[in-house]
């Protein structure tokens, strides 16, 4: 499997530009935070659960994640491959996701992509998509990437599997940057 790690902060864009490139490597998406929202929207007893620790800002325990990816990875291991967007989000999940790929194929990389908190702020705000978006709890989630996210992109690059890529600009320059690191990575399998 070509499985990659889309990486970045709250509003930098993942979710955008997983859509178009799924359809351009033959890959699927799965994003934790699109799954988590499906949950609270059944009214599903999961969906009680992280509502309010989502409308917070805080990350939500890594036993719901990683029971969410572990029930996809293995429903889906015929796919080509994976773009995973918001996962993993700390460390503890980072060694899940390698065990949960065990024998279907490992990450190849980590995409990171790169934007100053001024902009992630502007588009969220402006994006609005539900009570996470307001500015207070954005900053929320900023403090939570910040303390225990980012470690997550020294685990890959310490495997040497990190690509940066800049994630401001129009929406088409960004894309080109990602599919210039998805050709790299791809071609290298
Ligand atoms: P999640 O849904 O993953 O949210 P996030 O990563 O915090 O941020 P977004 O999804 O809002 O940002 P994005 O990078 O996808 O940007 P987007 O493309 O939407 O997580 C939500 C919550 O769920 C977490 O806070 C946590 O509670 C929980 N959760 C999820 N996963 C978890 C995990 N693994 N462990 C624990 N808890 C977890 O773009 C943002 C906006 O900007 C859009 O309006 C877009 O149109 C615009 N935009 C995009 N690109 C550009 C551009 N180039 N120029 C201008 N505008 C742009
Ligand atoms: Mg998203």
């Amino acid at each position: 499997m070509l499985n990659i790690v889309l990486f970045g902060p709250p509003g930098a864009g993942k979710g955008t530009q997983a859509k178009k490139l799924l359809e351009k490597y033959g890959l699927r998406h799965l994003s934790t935070g699109d799954m988590l929202r499906a949950e609270i929207a059944s009214g599903s007893d999961l969906g009680n659960q992280v509502k309010a620790v989502m409308e917070s800002g805080a990350l939500v325990s890594d036993d719901i994640v990683n029971q969410i990816v572990e029930s996809q990875i293995n429903a889906n291991k015929d796919e080509k491959g994976f773009i995973f967007d918001g996962y993993p989000r700390t460390t503890q999940q980072a060694g899940k996701l390698d065990e949960f790929l065990d024998g279907v194929g490992p990450v190849r990389a980590m995409v990171y992509m790169h934007v100053p908190d001024e902009v992630l702020i502007d588009r969220l705000v402006k994006r609005a998509r539900g009570k996470d978006d307001t500015e207070e709890v954005i900053r929320e989630r900023i403090i939570a990437y910040n303390e225990e996210t980012l470690p997550v992109a020294d685990f890959y690059e310490k495997q040497g599997k990190l690509f940066k890529v800049n994630g401001v600009g129009t929406m088409e320059e960004v894309n080109e940057r990602l599919c210039e690191a998805f050709d790299q990575i791809s071609a290298a399998v």
